[in-house]
């Protein structure tokens, strides 16, 4: 059985939480233990949360691997890590994610890269599937990306992990396209802190998006959860997948 191309993934980048004092002493380790140098260093992003007490850093991306053919910037393999820099008087999800977990460190979301976002974005939302945001720009990385909801199940607390869907160097064309589409979906090079608001605001209101919605996941879970993992047949798994259709297609037309 094949599958259409843009369903051939390639990991693009990780994103790792790390608790403050893991921070600046992981960054030592990329540099020594992973062979980073300072060029290996693909962004760093600060932010003053209090005035007059200074920038504090937010996050950076470390490049620890690159391809060797001509689409080496394509290829390469990065992971990304941001602490909670909030002053300790204000909220912080990433400090909630991690103290959630008692955790010095979380993995939080994987980021795959297709070669056709908005044809995955189109596949997905058919299939019930939650975005968080709608699909964001990154002018200054040359690239589309959007943020999945949360791996969590009904009744759970929210698990902190999620995944970012990608496409890099988009055509104009395609550029053209999506601005044509819909202006509003555009955020200019402001990604990641359009990801952190948005998250910030799903864990101050405790209402944090699931991958698919609870009455969804009941509806998987009537077919599969009484069963061994080798025991789920190509037919419940078709089954499945109608019930996401149905429930997609009823969620678009509410929209
Ligand atoms: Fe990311």
């Amino acid at each position: 059985m094949s599958r259409p191309e843009f369903l051939n993934f390639k990991v693009d980048h990780m994103t790792l939480l790390l608790q403050p004092q893991l921070y600046n002493v992981a960054y030592v380790l990329f540099r020594t233990v992973f062979g980073c140098a300072p060029e290996h260093v693909v962004y760093e992003k600060r932010k003053e949360w209090i005035a007059g007490e200074g920038d504090q850093s937010l996050t950076y991306a470390m490049q620890v691997g690159q391809g060797y053919d001509l689409a080496a910037d394509l290829t390469t393999t990065m992971i990304a890590v941001v602490q909670p820099s909030e002053p300790a008087s204000m909220r912080s999800h990433v400090r909630e994610m991690l103290d959630g977990h008692r955790a010095a460190a979380h993995w939080q979301h994987i980021a795959l890269r297709t070669t056709d976002l908005l044809a995955f974005h189109a596949h997905a939302s058919a299939r019930g599937v939650n975005f968080i945001t709608p699909v964001l720009r990154d002018e200054s990385d040359d690239v589309i990306q959007v943020f999945s909801g949360e791996w969590f199940f009904p009744g759970s607390p929210a698990s902190g992990m999620f995944f970012e869907f990608l496409q890099r160097n988009p055509s104009e064309e395609l550029l053209q396209k999506m601005a044509e589409r819909n202006r509003e979906s555009w955020f200019n090079d402001k990604t990641f802190l359009g990801l952190y608001g948005e998250k910030e605001r799903e864990y101050q209101s405790g209402s944090v998006t699931p991958f698919v919605d609870d009455a969804l996941f009941q509806q998987l879970t009537d077919v599969v959860g009484a069963k061994k993992m080798w025991e789920i047949t190509e037919e419940d798994v078709r089954r499945c997948e109608e019930a996401m259709l149905a429930y997609g297609a009823s969620k678009q037309q509410q929209a």
